[in-house]
């Protein structure tokens, strides 16, 4: 019988290969080259002004603090508001910085709920990282405003987000659709090696501010300052150059963006194929009882649906999960309450409905592989598995 794994990446062997085979006949497989390339193809699907090309996600939000903390001199200790309802990289990169995640619970969408930000808001609050889970946007709108308000940065963590398009009302009821990311002073992609956008690991840091940016390739590249060196001695002596700060090896590189420029040219098709497969599971089980579907936001905006995620309501979830890998099923849950981690447990009990969802939660399988049959198949085991 067929094995359904929750997520499986999709690549397109014979072009990614000859765009590698590119990279190795010239020699050029580092920083350069694709890179750039990449960033400027990234720029032009998302519509945002910088994109810098990184090894990871997790790498790129360590990044985002370390700069504005010198930028905007927050002190060690200073708050960040964070969610427990995510990969453990969003909280440890509060934590490389010496900053202290403060945590904020979940709504219904799974994303950080405005009244509990709200709530949680000290004068020692200086960001909020907000995390589009599965590519839901939840109320990031308002959040925003509120950021704005109470002068939050405004972190996005963007690891499931690639394709994810908010509706933009203008004059009443004309719209477009923007990428997510405008709103907010930094957004960081994953392209890890089952995200939606999949290479093997990598992802972009897109800063709203230019000169964040150039921070961002210096402190990317160990600190190392070219731009000034090259500028005062024209171009000459290309293997002079100063460091002035202390940076980090974070950088990209072109085998991976070679990865990445493929997938890219065909993530709307494969976006487009999960929102299919999310809406016939919507079918499937919207009128079962016992299964809350997680909504994607609260606009008529496009997932990039990385992620299909339901809660389960009257059995418990870890029997309902091992029933369906009796059925060669095999769900996943995104993700466990962060601070039932021995790392973070002292802020346990400060988020009820995230460490209620967390118990709830099941990621059913959503990737390029599923036929429409395959979801008939999986909806129907699970209904008879909750007695629906
Ligand atoms: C919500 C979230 N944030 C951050 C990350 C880290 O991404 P990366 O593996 O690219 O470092 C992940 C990856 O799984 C994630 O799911």
């Amino acid at each position: 019988m067929k094995k359904i794994n929750v997520l499986k990446p999709k690549f397109r062997t014979k072009e990614i290969l000859s765009e590698i085979e590119e990279c190795l006949e010239k020699g050029w497989t580092g920083m350069g080259y694709k890179t750039e390339l990449f960033e400027e193809e990234w720029k032009k699907y998302t519509k945002l002004p910088n994109a810098h090309f990184i090894s990871s996600n997790t790498v790129g939000l360590h990044l985002a603090l370390n700069i504005f903390k010198n930028k905007y001199g927050w002190n060690d200790g200073d708050e960040i508001i964070t969610t427990p309802l995510t990969f453990i990289s969003t909280n440890h990169a509060i934590k490389y910085e010496n900053l202290t995640p403060v945590f904020a619970d979940v709504d219904e969408y799974l994303c950080i709920d405005i009244d509990d930000f709200k709530k949680k808001i000290t004068p020692k609050t200086k960001a909020l990282i907000y995390v589009g889970i599965g590519g839901n946007c939840g109320d990031l709108k308002s959040i925003k405003s509120l950021c704005n308000k109470h002068n939050i940065k405004l972190i996005l963590d963007a690891a499931h987000m690639a394709g994810t398009f908010i509706k933009e009302t203008h004059h009443g009821t004309a719209y477009t659709e923007e990428h997510v990311g405008q709103e907010a002073d930094v957004t960081v992609f994953s392209f890890q090696a089952v995200k939606n956008l999949p290479t093997a690991d990598s992802g972009m840091i897109c800063f709203k501010d230019i000169e964040d940016d150039k921070k961002a390739r210096k402190l990317s590249w160990l600190g190392i300052d070219k731009d000034t060196f090259s500028r005062s001695n024209k171009g000459s002596y290309k293997w002079k150059y100063n460091v002035n700060e202390l940076g980090f090896k974070y950088h990209g590189n072109s085998i991976m963006a070679s990865i990445g420029l493929v997938q890219l040219k065909y993530l709307e098709e494969d976006n487009d194929r999960r929102r299919q497969i999310a809406d016939l599971y919507d079918k499937h089980l919207s009128n079962v009882k016992s299964i809350k579907i997680v909504k994607t936001n609260i606009w008529v905006g496009k997932s990039s649906r990385h992620l299909y995620q339901i809660r389960v309501l009257n059995k418990n979830r870890d029997l309902v999960i091992n029933e369906l890998y009796n059925q060669n099923i095999f769900p996943g849950v995104h993700y466990i309450d962060n601070t039932e981690y021995d790392l973070y447990k002292k802020y346990k009990g400060t988020c009820p409905n995230a460490n209620q969802y967390s118990k709830e939660l099941i990621t059913l399988p959503i990737h390029l592989d599923i036929s429409d049959e395959d979801v008939t198949y999986i909806s129907n085991k699970l209904k008879s598995i909750v007695n629906e």
